[in-house]
């Protein structure tokens, strides 16, 4: 399965979702994840997102382990996005910038 990490945070590009082939992602106020069940491992969103916050679960890097757990969990409980929506205004800004995990809306 594929996991977003942190860097997704305050970004939010959202350009992910619109190739989803299953469409398995999920949305919070300033985050999207995606749901380990549905995701079929195509791959396709990896290249689409501008903050490269999308990685195989098998290539996650050792810091973002933690985001496993958060997509299970939030995709049960935020409602499915398929389409771009509003971006954060100053989403740019946030891109690379680290620590942003105490961040997370829920
Ligand atoms: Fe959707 Fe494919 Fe990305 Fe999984 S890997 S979330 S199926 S686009
Ligand atoms: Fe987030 Fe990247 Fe999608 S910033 S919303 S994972 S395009």
């Amino acid at each position: 399965t594929f996991v977003v990490t942190e860097n997704c945070i305050k970004c939010k590009y959202q350009d992910c979702v619109e190739v989803c082939p299953v469409d398995c992602f999920y949305e919070g106020p300033n985050f999207l994840v995606i749901h380990p069940d549905e995701c079929i491992d195509c791959a396709l969103c990896e290249p689409e997102c501008p903050a490269n916050a999308i990685f195989s679960e098998d290539e996650l890097p050792e810091n973002q382990k933690a985001f496993i757990k958060i997509n299970a969990d939030l995709a049960q409980i935020w409602p499915n996005i398929t389409e771009i929506g509003e971006r954060p205004a100053d989403g740019k800004e946030w891109d690379g910038k680290p620590n942003k995990l105490p961040l997370l809306e829920r």
